[in-house]
């Protein structure tokens, strides 16, 4: 029997847990929480509550699908931050009972490493250094990394993250949340260079997405005649629903094609900065279609080593906190019983 970790993962309205033994991921249970759809967004009482129903055959499911007892677990990995403070600590406080009541160590895991090192569960794995696009729901990061242990944000967003510009775009043309699959989804059918939303100007491999955000609201505000504050645009709410009726597979392809050249962009100043040509994609948004597609065309463009985690591993999941756990288990690198959890977290 090699090293097993057990994993908890809570940071925000997914309870997952799993179990990897070598760095393989025998097993990963993820419990969604729907009750969040009818609010617009997660509600972190509500998120705390569910995960506190959920934890437990969550995590009695990962061990028996990997065959698993809980005694034949060598360490305990959990998701210490960033997140909902109450969300994480559900998953933290259950992390910390069994390591104690078992006697065995504990791994504090940073959500956002976690989704980078996404990039090693399965074969081809990149080699060192690489480059990692990270884009999720709260994070928009470019990560240079040096080995499991020692990575670095070398660009960040400096305001909404790529997967609120999803969300908060799908919003405004009144689809439920989380809107960024359902942009996704109804981009297939549209063109994406029918509207044009403008590419901030920021500098480094920083990003921006509140402009964009902006443009598109005026956008529907004029129902399409411009994307700036002009009054003698300005539509009424029948207009404005009846323009989104009809154009929306294209509003949300050009929304989407804005999102993934601002990002993709940034990606490949990064590259041309550090000579860096492993490059990963990383974070709930990576499961976007259109960015994957285009992230692989780039590659080739650029001759570059592209990778891409399992859609399982590109959303919230405990395989990806598994792995991490397992890197920082060979390092040596485990984290006291009076460890805390952080709803924001120095890298
Ligand atoms: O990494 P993640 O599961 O949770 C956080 O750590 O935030 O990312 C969630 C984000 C949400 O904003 C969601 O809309 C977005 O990822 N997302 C997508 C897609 N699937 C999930 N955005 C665009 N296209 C998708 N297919
Ligand atoms: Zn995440």
């Amino acid at each position: 029997m090699g090293i097993s970790i057990l994993a908890i993962e809570s940071s925000c309205d997914e309870t997952s847990a799993a179990v990897c033994v070598d760095g393989k991921i025998l097993s990963n249970i993820i419990a969604e929480q729907k009750v969040h759809e009818q609010y617009g967004g997660v509600v972190p009482e509500l998120a705390s509550r569910a995960h506190m129903q959920h934890i437990i055959p969550v995590v009695d499911k990962a061990l028996k699908d990997a065959g698993y007892g809980i005694q034949d677990i060598n360490a305990i990995a959990f998701t210490q931050s960033p997140g909902l403070i109450g969300s994480l600590l559900v998953g933290a406080e259950f992390a910390k009972s069994l390591a104690l009541s078992l006697n065995k160590p504990l791994i504090a895991v940073h959500h956002m490493q976690a989704h980078v090192l996404a990039n090693l569960i399965d074969d081809p794995k990149p080699s060192f250094p690489f480059l990692c696009l990270t884009v999720s729901g709260g994070h928009t990061q470019i990560v240079l990394c040096n080995s499991p242990t020692d990575l670095k944000v070398i660009g960040e967003t400096i305001d909404d993250a790529a997967g609120e510009a999803f969300d908060k775009s799908a919003k405004l043309l009144g689809l439920p949340y989380p809107g960024g699959p359902l942009i996704d989804k109804l981009a297939k059918d549209g063109d994406p260079l029918r509207f044009k939303f403008p590419e901030p100007n920021i500098p480094d491999l920083n990003f921006s997405f509140s402009g964009l955000k902006t443009s598109i609201l005026y956008f529907l505000r004029n129902a399409g005649k411009s994307n700036l504050y002009k009054e003698e645009f300005a539509a009424s709410e029948e207009e404005r629903e009846q323009f989104i009726k009809e154009n929306l597979p294209d509003i949300c392809a050009s929304i989407q094609e804005r999102i993934i050249t601002i990002l993709l962009n940034k990606l490949k100043k990064a590259s041309l900065e550090t000579g860096i040509n492993d490059m990963c994609i990383a974070g709930g948004v990576s499961a976007n279609s259109g960015l994957r597609k285009a992230f692989l065309q780039m590659g080739k463009k650029y001759h570059w080593n592209t990778f891409i985690p399992a859609f399982e591993y590109c959303t919230d999941n405990a395989g990806m906190i598994a792995i991490t756990g397992y890197y920082k288990y060979l390092a040596g690198q485990f984290a006291d019983l009076s460890v805390t959890s952080s709803a924001r977290a120095e890298w």
